[in-house]
C-alpha cells in the first residue's frame, strides 16, 4: 500500500504542524466526502472508484477490443485534463517507447494538445498507411485545439474509409447532453462515452476520458480502478493514518514556511507524463487568488546533471516530493570487465536498481543537507493497481490542499483569459470589440 514518509522534516518544520492542521484537514475531508465545500458540484471523483458506471465500463472494454482488432493505431485527440492522465498512465505502465515496441496492441498517438502544424502532420503521416481509429475527447466539446485536430483526422478517416466506416471508427468522449461534440456525435451516430458532469477535466483520468485509450494500450483497467478503490477506502479515514492527510499537511506547512515551489521527482523516466498530469492537477486546483504552490517536476538522475546544481545551492524556496516506484520490471547487472579500464569493477555484478537506490539515498542526504526538505511517496510498485492508488492519493490530497488554502480546487477561471484573446484575434464572431482593442495594443 502507498505510504508517505518524511525525512528529517523536524529541521525544516520544528513546530508540531500536524496537530495544528488536523481540525482544518478534518473540515476539508468532510467537505470532500459530503460535497459541501467550494466547487462541490465537481466532487464526483471522490466516490468514483466505487460508483462508476459499470455498464459504460463494459462498453469501454468492448470498444477497446474492437479498436485492438481493427486498428494498428488509435489517435487520441484532447488537451489538458482530456489528455494528460491517459498519456501518463500509458507511458508509465507500457513505456514512453510504447509506440516503438513490438506488440499486439495498437500504437497510441496523442494530438490536439497544442497548435503545432509539424506535430499534426507527423501523426497524419504516421497513420497514412495503417488502419486507425480516433478517440476525440472534450468535455466542453468546444476547445479549439482538439476541435481543430479532429477536423484533420476526421477528414483523413473519411478519405480512407468513406463516411460510414469512418463513423464506426470514431469514439467521442464528451458531456452526456451538451456541447458541439455531443450534437455532432449524435447526428453522425458515433459511439459516445461520458465525462460525468460532476467530474472536472483534471480529475477525469478514471472515467472514459482516460480509460478508453488506456485500455486500448492493453492496460488492465479493472486493476487500475481496484487500486483507486483501495486508496478511496484508506482516504475515507479522517486521520493522519491517511497518507493524503500527511502529504497535504506537510506541503501546506512548507508553503507557509516560505517554500512556494514543489518539485515532483521520480527516478523512472516512464513517470514523466504522470508528473505532467500531477502538475496540471495541482497547478490548476491551487493556483488562484494569488495563492498556491508552484508545481514543477524533475526526472532523476538525468536532471541531477542539470537542475541538480540549483536544487543543491540555489534559492531555498522549494521542497522535493520524491515518488519511489520500487523494483524495476527487469533486473540488469553490471558486467565485469577484466581490464577494468574504466575503473567500474567495484560495481560489477550489482543491479541497476541497487545503483539507482544508492543514488536516491545519496541525493536525499545531499539535498536535505543543502536545505531542501524531502517528502517521499512510496508507491511500492509500478502495476496498474499501484498506479490506481497513486492517482487517487494525489487527487484526494489535492482536494484537501485546495481547501487548506481556502480556494475552490475545482474551478479554473484563469484558463479563460488566453482563450478570449485568442478567439478575438482569430476573428471569432462575438469578439469584435475585444479584437480591435487587442490589435491596437499589439500595434504599439
Ligand atoms: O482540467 C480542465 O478542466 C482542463 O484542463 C480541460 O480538461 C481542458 O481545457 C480541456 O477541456 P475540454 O475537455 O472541455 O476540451
Amino acid at each position: 500500500m502507498l505510504d508517505v514518509k518524511l525525512f528529517e522534516m523536524q529541521s525544516f518544520l520544528p513546530d508540531p504542524y500536524e496537530d495544528a492542521l488536523a481540525p482544518r484537514l478534518k473540515d476539508a475531508h468532510e467537505k470532500l466526502q459530503n460535497g459541501t465545500g467550494a466547487g462541490a458540484e465537481f466532487t464526483g471523483w471522490v466516490h468514483l472508484p466505487r460508483d462508476y458506471d459499470k455498464e459504460e465500463f463494459a462498453r469501454i472494454q468492448a470498444a477497446a477490443k474492437r479498436i485492438q482488432a481493427n486498428s494498428q493505431a488509435l489517435v487520441v485527440i484532447g488537451i489538458g485534463g482530456s489528455y494528460l492522465g491517459a498519456r501518463g498512465v500509458i507511458d508509465c505502465l507500457c513505456s514512453p517507447n510504447y509506440n516503438l515496441k513490438k506488440k499486439s496492441t495498437p500504437n497510441v498517438y496523442f494530438v490536439g494538445n497544442g497548435l503545432s502544424a509539424d506535430s499534426m502532420q507527423e501523426v497524419l503521416d504516421l497513420i497514412a498507411d495503417v488502419d486507425f481509429s480516433v478517440n476525440v475527447i472534450s468535455k466542453s466539446g468546444t476547445t479549439t485545439e482538439p476541435a481543430v485536430a479532429f477536423r484533420f483526422f476526421r477528414e483523413a478517416l473519411e478519405k480512407k474509409y468513406g463516411h460510414e466506416e469512418a463513423g464506426r471508427r470514431i469514439y467521442a468522449t464528451t458531456d452526456k447532453a451538451r456541447g458541439a461534440l455531443k450534437s455532432l456525435a449524435d447526428a453522425q451516430g458515433w459511439e459516445t462515452f461520458v465525462v460525468p458532469d460532476e467530474v472536472g477535466g483534471r480529475y477525469s483520468v478514471l472515467t472514459a476520458v482516460g480509460l478508453l485509450p488506456i485500455a486500448v494500450a492493453g492496460v488492465d483497467i479493472e486493476a487500475l480502478m481496484r487500486g483507486a478503490a483501495q486508496m478511496m477506502e484508506v482516504c475515507a479515514n479522517p486521520s493522519y493514518d491517511c497518507p493524503a492527510w500527511r502529504y497535504a499537511a506537510v506541503r501546506y506547512a512548507l508553503y507557509e514556511a516560505g517554500r512556494p515551489i514543489e518539485l515532483l521527482a521520480c527516478y523512472d523516466p516512464a513517470f514523466r507524463f504522470m508528473s505532467e498530469w500531477w502538475k496540471q492537477l495541482y497547478g490548476e486546483s491551487e493556483g488562484k487568488e494569488g495563492k498556491g504552490l508552484f508545481p514543477a517536476s524533475v526526472e532523476f538522475t538525468a536532471d541531477l546533471h542539470s537542475m541538480g546544481q540549483y536544487i543543491q545551492q540555489g534559492q531555498r524556496v522549494m521542497f522535493e516530493t520524491v515518488v519511489r516506484l520500487g523494483a524495476s520490471g527487469c533486473q540488469l547487472y553490471v558486467p565485469r570487465d577484466e581490464d577494468d579500464g574504466d575503473g567500474l569493477n567495484f560495481l560489477a555484478g550489482k543491479s541497476m536498481d541497487f545503483i539507482r537506490d544508492r543514488a536516491m539515498e545519496g541525493t536525499l542526504l545531499a539535498h536535505t543537507e543543502g536545505g531542501v526538505p524531502n517528502v517521499i511517496v512510496e508507491a511500492g510498485g509500478k502495476s496498474a493497481e499501484d498506479l490506481g492508488q497513486l492517482i487517487y492519493f494525489f487527487e484526494y490530497a489535492c482536494g484537501l490542499s485546495g481547501y487548506l488554502l481556502e480556494v475552490n480546487p475545482f474551478d479554473q477561471p484563469g484558463v479563460e483569459a488566453y482563450k478570449k484573446n485568442m478567439f478575438a484575434l482569430l476573428g471569432k464572431p462575438g469578439y469584435e470589440d475585444r479584437k480591435a482593442a487587442l490589435e491596437a495594443k499589439l500595434a504599439k
